[in-house]
């Protein structure tokens, strides 16, 4: 049985396999980016990465964009040799507990249209109509992140990863 970490980078190293992951995920596998899909939002973002058997293969990342408690969460990816191993939903999961310990009452995210069952099912609800992102439909999606802390530590947790 493989096992799943989810954490913080903390490290150059961690932070590296996490900008790699979005790289192959936003740049060479979707071409949503040219070259890079680093932002202003790097600077200061939570940057999350998911471990299974010892390799980086999910990131995310998650950031305030409020003193009101308002939360954003994006570039959410896993390689493709991990999908459906159940790595991206204890991403999610991650990223709203991390938010919420940090003090945020909501959370957003813009979804890829295809996504927007795989969310609905971790709780969140669609915000208004799908609009156009970088020539794709997306919908905007929120979840609340009062009481949405499960009961781990917030700085990572581990469990056995398998698709059953
Ligand atoms: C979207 C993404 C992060 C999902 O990660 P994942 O590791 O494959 O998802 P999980 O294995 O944790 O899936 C959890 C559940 O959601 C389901 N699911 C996953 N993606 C789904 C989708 N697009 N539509 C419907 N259900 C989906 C899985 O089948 C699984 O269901 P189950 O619990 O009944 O077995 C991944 O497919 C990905 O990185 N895609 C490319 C980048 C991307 O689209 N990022 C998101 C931008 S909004």
């Amino acid at each position: 049985m493989t096992r799943l970490d989810v954490r913080v980078a903390a490290t150059g190293r961690e932070l590296a396999a996490h900008h790699e992951v979005r790289r192959e995920v936003f740049v060479r596998e979707q071409g949503i980016f040219a070259e890079d899909d680093r932002d202003g939002w790097d600077e200061d973002a939570v940057k999350v990465v998911a471990y299974a058997a010892g390799r980086v293969l999910g990131a995310v990342r998650l950031y305030p964009l409020d003193e009101a408690g308002l939360w954003k969460g994006d570039r959410l990816a896993v390689l493709p040799e991990g999908r459906r191993l159940r790595i991206g939903a204890p991403l999610v999961r991650f990223a709203v507990a991390t938010a919420g310990a940090r003090g945020g009452t909501r959370m957003i995210a813009l979804i890829q249209a295809r996504n927007v069952p795989f969310f609905r099912q971790l709780g969140w609800s669609a915000l208004g109509d799908e609009t156009d992102y970088r020539g794709a439909t997306h919908q905007e999606m929120t979840i609340a992140l009062a009481g949405a802390q499960p009961a781990f530590a917030p700085a990572g947790y581990a469990w056995a990863l398998g698709a059953s």
